[in-house]
């Protein structure tokens, strides 16, 4: 039995270059991994199968196929290892909210099989194959904060020193092609140069880092869905350093000074979660 914890995480910026043929846009991203966690094991069985447990489980849409099923699949036919595995998830990631908690439980189903099947892939292997299974993987497959690039297949390593978020979740969830395609719609703005956020957060300096933290998909998720807009503005309210929406939303992240502030702050919103990235 091999158990992994798969870690959330959180956009500290994210921009949108531009729209792709194939569909896709590149971005350029701080992607960092936070202390919120699922739980994804696996054994040895005769035919594949994924069980997701846990407080969260139900909100894990019925029938759809699992990305980490699809993971698993993606490893099967690239190595020559074994077919059969039992994954079980422990849900703890809100789903369908931005934080990346289906790609982190593919990430991880990839990394244990190939360990429990024995298929010797280097991590640049299974980047390639985690990049065919969702744009998100390669950078989760790291294991670290990570500057992403591309349409999110460039991956290279980042310093950040931890830093504490309230992270609060909206009872609706958001998808990402929709997300993307409300950006085309809006005109597709496209926020600063990142240096001066990635020098903050090399620094962990929260106080600098707050107000510069931006997320280019916004904007337009605000528009069609304010209470996105007003959780931002309680946040701010609340005393958090700086407040934005994490990847396709709809999950808003306040930014604290510190453990402490982060539990203020997260007190007011029923719901919401304290963390810290890196883990
Ligand atoms: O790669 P993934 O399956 O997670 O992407 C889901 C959808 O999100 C894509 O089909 C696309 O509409 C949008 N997307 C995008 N540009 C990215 C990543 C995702 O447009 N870099």
């Amino acid at each position: 039995m091999i158990r992994i914890e798969a870690h959330a995480k959180v956009n500290v910026f994210l921009r949108v270059l531009r729209a792709r043929e194939d569909g896709y846009h590149d971005l350029a991203s701080l992607v960092l991994p936070i202390s919120l966690a699922d739980i994804v094991t696996v054994q040895p069985a005769r035919e594949l199968r994924v069980d997701v447990r846990g407080r969260r489980a139900e909100d894990v849409p019925p029938g759809g196929l699992n990305l980490a099923l699809i993971a698993a699949l993606a490893l099967a036919e690239a190595s020559t290892g074994g077919m059969g595995a039992t994954i079980e998830i422990e849900k703890s990631i809100p789903v369908a909210a931005g934080l990346g908690g289906g790609s982190a439980d593919a990430a991880a189903t990839l990394v244990a099989l190939n360990e429990l099947w024995e298929c010797a892939l280097d991590a640049g292997a299974l980047a390639d194959i985690g990049a065919r299974v969702g744009s998100d993987l390669p950078a989760l497959l790291a294991g670290g904060p990570v500057l992403v690039g591309g349409r999110g297949e460039r991956v290279e390593p980042a310093k950040v020193e931890r830093l504490w978020w309230a992270v609060v979740t909206l009872d609706f969830p958001t998808r990402s092609p929709d997300a993307y395609r409300w950006w085309d719609e809006d005109g597709g703005n496209t926020g600063p140069s990142p240096w001066s956020i990635l020098d903050a957060a090399e620094r962990g300096d929260a106080e600098t880092l707050g107000p510069l933290l931006y997320n280019d998909l916004e904007r337009s998720v605000v528009r069609r869905h304010p209470e996105v807009g007003e959780a931002l503005q309680a946040l701010t309210q609340a005393g958090a350093l700086g407040a934005v929406m994490s990847g396709s939303g709809p999950t808003v992240l306040g930014l604290a000074r510190d453990e402490a502030h982060a539990n203020e702050i997260a007190d007011g919103f029923e719901g919401s979660i304290v963390a810290h990235g890196p883990p």
